[in-house]
């Protein structure tokens, strides 16, 4: 049986079914993710069974995969291979973290609007996240698009907007929730440009390119920049841009960085395990090369 297609909304957000990605994928149903992928830009697919090297490998289907930055990060030995990022509040034996653990304080960098690893040089593609356990309440994850964000967006502003390149770091989306990343983890991660407004390699559609991790914009004043920064931020993720998933475990959800926000939402994170952990793909390149910009001469980031 292929895999069928079921739509959340027209344009944003479905559901995948009969495919078990346990299993390699054959071509006619690859054809119909992708299609749905670069259609919809998030993907459910109910009720999976994921051994790590399928869930990697499913990723690596999108891109080549990103490595997370856990490793690089003072904390102690990780849960999971470097091949996922773990975006549970789980420590490395898979207990729920205690206050103290410093670790707990960055996953909660991810209930800040953003897009995955744009505080990279080549940012993400897909992001696959996988749920083994969930919260009773609370500890959705919504998705707002950004390609319905930039159609809708004040010509005005579409024209303010196109060309600029904003200025992204994990330590500007930290710094916003208080936590300091070390001399030694800034130092891993320079800061990196990203162009503001996208142009869609598959459909075409342009999309607004905005995250938590961005700080100021080439050639603006910072109080200019961040003014508008927040007004984008605050226009792409109104109510009727947005999907809130509410997980079932052993769901798998994909979304296409490249044309989507997305957040967790707050649940009690000292309290009941939450077990997520994504498989990503990168991108082909920095989103400046895809989008023809040019830094200025002498750019200091
Ligand atoms: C992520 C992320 C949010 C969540 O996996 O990249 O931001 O709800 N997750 O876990
Ligand atoms: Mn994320």
């Amino acid at each position: 049986m292929a895999a069928d297609v079921w739509p959340i909304t027209d344009s944003f957000a479905a559901e995948i079914g009969d495919v078990d990605l346990s299993q390699p994928v054959d071509d006619a149903d690859w054809a119909i993710i992708e299609d749905a992928y670069n259609t919809y830009s998030v993907l459910v697919f109910p009720d999976q069974q994921l051994p790590t090297d399928q869930h990697v490998g499913f990723a690596q289907r999108f891109g080549s995969v990103d490595h997370s930055m856990q490793k690089s990060m003072d904390v102690e030995d990780e849960r999971l291979p470097s091949t996922l990022a773990d975006v549970s509040n789980l420590d490395r034996t898979g207990n729920v973290m205690t206050p103290d653990n410093r670790m707990i304080d960055f996953q909660r960098g991810n209930r800040l609007w953003h897009t995955d690893s744009s505080f990279k040089p080549t940012p993400a593609n897909a992001s696959c996240l996988y749920m083994k356990s969930i919260p009773p309440v609370g500890g959705q994850t919504e998705f707002a698009d950004a390609r319905a964000a930039w159609d809708a967006l004040d010509p005005e502003l579409q024209t303010r907007i196109e060309g600029r390149v904003a200025i992204h770091s994990i330590a500007t989306s930290r710094a916003r929730l208080g936590f300091e990343m070390t001399a030694e983890e800034n130092a891993n991660y320079p800061r990196v440009p990203q162009a503001m407004v996208r142009t869609h390699r598959a459909s075409g559609r342009k999309s607004i390119y905005l995250a938590s991790h961005a700080g100021s914009i080439i050639d603006m004043p910072d109080s200019e920049a961040t003014a508008l920064i927040d007004q984008l931020m605050a226009h792409a993720t109104q109510p009727q841009f947005v999907y809130s998933h509410r997980w079932r475990v052993n769901d798998l959800v994909i979304w296409d960085n490249k044309c989507v926000f997305h957040r967790g939402r707050p649940f009690d994170d000292l309290r009941w395990p939450r077990d997520a952990r994504r498989a990503t793909s990168l991108d082909i390149g920095p989103t400046i090369e895809q989008e023809g910009l040019e830094l200025p001469a002498q750019t200091a980031l």
